[in-house]
């Protein structure tokens, strides 16, 4: 079980939120954050519409959200709201299920115009599952949003916005290791020079105590940029 579930919600094949979601494992990977991404497509059609709740396929994915301290979840944008298919996978989860869970939502969409829409519907359904700290994500307009030969690229001011995003999610996580194990859950690569690659001083798995520069640059960035 991991301590990250990621959670995509959109029913495309090629799909940006889940290139989004897949840069999130990625980093928290390199900050030794154990993580797993369901998504909606790896359910039966059959079981999500009729919201067959007690069928063995959700029963391991009910597993992992119990387990996991913090839960991404990407989605895109479809008429005005999150996806169906999403809800239909919330649907089937128990009561209370996300209580003392850390979320990240992000979204993808076609217009700004519903920019809104990850407050005013995918929220509320958290918190009817118990969540309360609901943190801010990342929500993309396509034209943002750039296939690249390797994968893609985000506007200069959302990847921050992301990074930021994905740098909190990691610090609360770390917050929540007693200091004596946090080794466990230490990061490979510090947030700052995650996305140039790790530094001569951080190319091995370290706790954030042994490298108390980098940890301080980090909680300082966070603190400027949130300023
Ligand atoms: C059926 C459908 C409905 C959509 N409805 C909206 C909408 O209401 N508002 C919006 O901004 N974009 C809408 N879009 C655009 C998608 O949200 C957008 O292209 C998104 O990036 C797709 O994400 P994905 O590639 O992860 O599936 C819609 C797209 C589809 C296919």
């Amino acid at each position: 079980m991991s301590d990250v579930l990621l959670i995509s919600g959109s029913p495309a094949r090629k799909s940006r939120s889940s290139l989004l979601l897949e840069f999130a494992a990625n980093a928290l990977e390199a900050w030794n954050v154990s993580n797993e991404t369901v998504s909606i497509l790896d359910f039966p059609a059959e079981d999500l519409i009729q919201a067959r709740y007690e069928s063995e396929s959700f029963t391991a994915f009910k597993a992992k959200v119990e387990a996991a301290r913090a839960i991404i979840i990407a989605t895109p944008i479809y008429k005005g709201s999150f996806t169906g298919g999403l809800k239909a996978l919330l649907d089937i989860l128990p009561q209370n299920s996300l209580r003392g869970k850390t979320i990240v939502p992000i979204a993808t969409a076609g217009t700004q115009a519903h920019l809104l829409a990850i407050d005013y519907s995918l929220k509320p359904v958290l918190s009817v599952l118990g969540a309360t700290d609901l943190r801010q994500g990342v929500f993309v307009v396509d034209t943002q949003f750039h296939y690249t030969d390797t994968g893609f690229r985000l506007d200069d001011h959302l990847q921050e916005r992301f990074d930021t995003s994905l740098g909190r999610l990691a610090v609360t996580l770390k917050a929540q290791v007693d200091l004596a194990v946090g080794a466990a859950y230490a990061p490979a690569v510090p947030l700052h020079l995650a996305s140039s690659g790790p530094p001569l001083h951080c190319q091995a798995p370290i706790s954030l105590i042994s490298c108390i520069s980098c940890f301080s640059y980090f909680v300082r960035r966070i603190y400027e940029r949130s300023g």
